[in-house]
């Protein structure tokens, strides 16, 4: 059985679509072991409750540094043998300690089909230049933000003019790109 960790920072709505999967055996041999969050207050923590994950939550500003935090997270990630971290909606750059220590075994979800529209606003930035062709991409996690070797994409047309609709096909999207792509991955460790 493999352990997975989930990072998240917000809503959490990819973090429910992995449990769902596995509830639902669509992903064989892994659990989610361990939800890391950087927000307190963060909704995401509810889910986590409400599946009895065990989560380690953090407040930034209580470290030094990013190393600090990270020594920390690493320290977790250890006690819980996780083998796999699946980065989803968290907000925060990933350092050389977390690197380095899961080299290879992080990935992050994008609302976008990378490399073009990295960053925090990828839905809104391909919306506003005017793209016909949208979607959400799998990669590893490395330095370089958003910038890390690509696992999967997926892809569909819009030619709508309705944002919240879009986001709402490009969530969906995610939500059943992100378990299959952990599945396979799973095999694979
Ligand atoms: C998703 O759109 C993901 O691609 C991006 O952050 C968002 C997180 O949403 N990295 P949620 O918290 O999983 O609902």
């Amino acid at each position: 059985m493999r352990q997975i960790a989930v990072f998240a920072s917000g809503r959490g709505s990819n973090y429910e679509a992995i449990e769902k999967a596995i509830l639902k055996n669509k992903i064989d041999g892994c659990r989610v072991a361990l939800l890391v969050c950087d927000k307190p207050d963060a909704p995401v923590l509810k889910l986590a409750e409400k599946f009895n994950r065990k989560t380690f939550v953090f407040d930034p500003k209580g470290y030094k540094s990013k190393a600090d935090y990270e020594a920390d997270i690493v320290e977790a990630l250890r006690d819980h043998k996780i083998d796999l971290v699946c980065l989803a909606g968290y907000m925060r750059i990933v350092g050389d300690t977390l690197l380095k220590e899961y080299k290879d075994r992080i990935i992050n979800i994008h609302p976008s089909l990378l490399p073009s529209f990295k960053g925090k606003n990828g839905i809104k930035d391909a919306f506003e230049y005017g793209v016909k062709v949208f979607g959400v991409t799998i990669h590893y996690v490395s330095k370089e933000i958003d910038g890390g070797r690509i696992i999967a994409q997926r892809a569909f047309e819009y030619y709508g003019d309705d944002i919240v609709e879009l986001e709402d096909r490009i969530h969906k999207l995610e939500h059943e790109l992100y378990p299959q792509t952990i599945k396979k991955l799973i095999k694979e460790l």
